[in-house]
């Protein structure tokens, strides 16, 4: 078995084969412009419009839907300012689920210094976004909203639909959803979800074997955005800049293996999540959002007075990459914003470990990881009884 086992797809993914192939020419001999008028560009133009087609049909949206970003944390950018300054000095009130993804949850909050008011939507103790929380926002008719379709710490599924059908019925206000870990997991679909009232979709081509740095914002062409970037005219004026063509190929060649394998892939994943769980509990861990609906390849878990990051570097060590809290984060020395919304204890916040699977993963992998945790478990329990028979001596 190869080592380092790599266990931590949520924080990013590998590039797979085809998509590196599908982008290389664009990389080395197609390298025009997309905005020029010879045969270079109108290339890269073509491979773009391949590409939208592709992000489309793996979102449930049409291809004049898809806007080319940056990266999830522009996508999630684009719709919360974005969509802000359309209504120029008024401002209003932007809901926003606790557990949103910093980019979401930061992107918000610099909206208050605009004269927006900020509600930050609570979830239960398995991570869900509540009714009732939701209930109570739409009496301030919210003019903003942004729930996540999945969590990417706990992977918990949340009630989008629900909660943007109710918007919809009371009140109005645009409804963004965050979508960057479900993509290539399980199922999207943009014209179901944008029926019941959610205007836009954030999606990230790392997650599901893409490159980095291609990402899109797909969004109901009713949505009125003020482009964050601004320039020449690319994506239909709500983006400006060169187009990274050769990533949005990669993007492109992502979503289409994506929904080629979707089915097969989320049924292997889930089976070797409730392997990874089942052995993870009879070591004595705590399962975070286990009695949700969850996304079929992450396991979030704690063992009581184990520190995340001593485990982590062990495990490190012992040869498999996981995460502790968000990956974008693991430099933040605070416990999981998510876990903190969840109500957990903040020692038991502070032990936590991410577990992410992948194509990649298989059986073997999923045993030599619990056994290596049993191992540096046992490690930190005799080295703790050790330093408190040091400090009573
Ligand atoms: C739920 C979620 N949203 C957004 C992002 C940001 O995406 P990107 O890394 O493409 O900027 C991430 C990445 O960690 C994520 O997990």
């Amino acid at each position: 078995m190869p080592f380092p086992v790599y266990l931590d797809h949520n924080a990013t993914t590998p590039l797979d084969t085809r998509v590196l192939e599908a982008m290389l020419p664009y990389l080395e001999t197609q390298y025009g412009n997309a905005s020029s008028r010879h045969e270079y560009g109108r290339e890269a133009r073509r491979a773009m419009d391949v590409a939208r087609q592709q992000v489309a049909a793996a979102a449930g949206a049409h291809p004049a839907e898809i806007i080319f970003v940056s990266g999830g944390s522009e996508a999630n950018n684009l719709f919360m300012k974005g969509a802000a300054a359309a209504f120029g000095r008024e401002g209003g009130t932007v809901a926003f689920s606790a557990i949103e993804h910093p980019c979401a949850l930061n992107a918000a909050r610099q909206l208050a210094r605009q004269d927006w008011r900020l509600i930050e939507l609570p979830v239960d103790a398995a991570g869900r976004v509540t009714r009732a929380g939701v209930a109570e926002a739409l009496a301030q008719k919210p003019r903003l909203w942004s729930v996540m379709l999945a969590n990417n710490e706990t992977g918990v599924l949340q009630e989008v639909a629900a909660f943007a059908a109710s918007a919809q019925e009371q009140g109005g206000g645009w409804f963004h959803s965050d979508a960057a870990q479900v993509l290539g997991k399980l199922p999207l679909d943009f014209r179901a979800l944008n029926q019941a009232g959610v205007h836009a979709l954030t999606l990230s081509a790392h997650k599901a074997y893409g490159p980095k740095g291609a990402a899109a914002l797909v969004a109901d062409r009713r949505l009125d955005i003020i482009p964050l970037i601004a320039g020449g005219g690319q994506e239909g004026g709500l983006r400006a800049g060169t187009e990274n063509v050769a990533a949005i190929v990669g993007f492109g060649a992502a979503c289409e293996l994506a929904a080629s394998r979707l089915d097969s892939l989320s049924v292997r994943l889930r089976r070797l999540q409730t392997r990874l769980e089942a052995g993870l509990v009879l070591l004595g861990a705590t399962l975070f959002g286990a009695d949700a609906p969850r996304l079929p390849n992450t396991s979030y878990f704690s063992f009581a007075g184990v520190e995340g990051e001593t485990l982590l570097t062990r495990l490190d060590r012992a040869g498999f990459a996981v995460a502790s809290g968000a990956a974008c984060s693991s430099a933040n020395p605070n416990p999981s914003h998510v876990l903190m919304a969840m109500g957990v204890p903040e020692d038991l916040a502070r032990g936590a470990l991410r577990v992410s699977l992948g194509v990649g993963t298989n059986d073997e992998q999923i045993d030599a990881f619990l056994l290596a945790a049993k191992v540096a478990l046992t490690d930190l329990k005799n080295l703790t009884a050790l330093q408190d028979r040091s400090r009573r001596a």
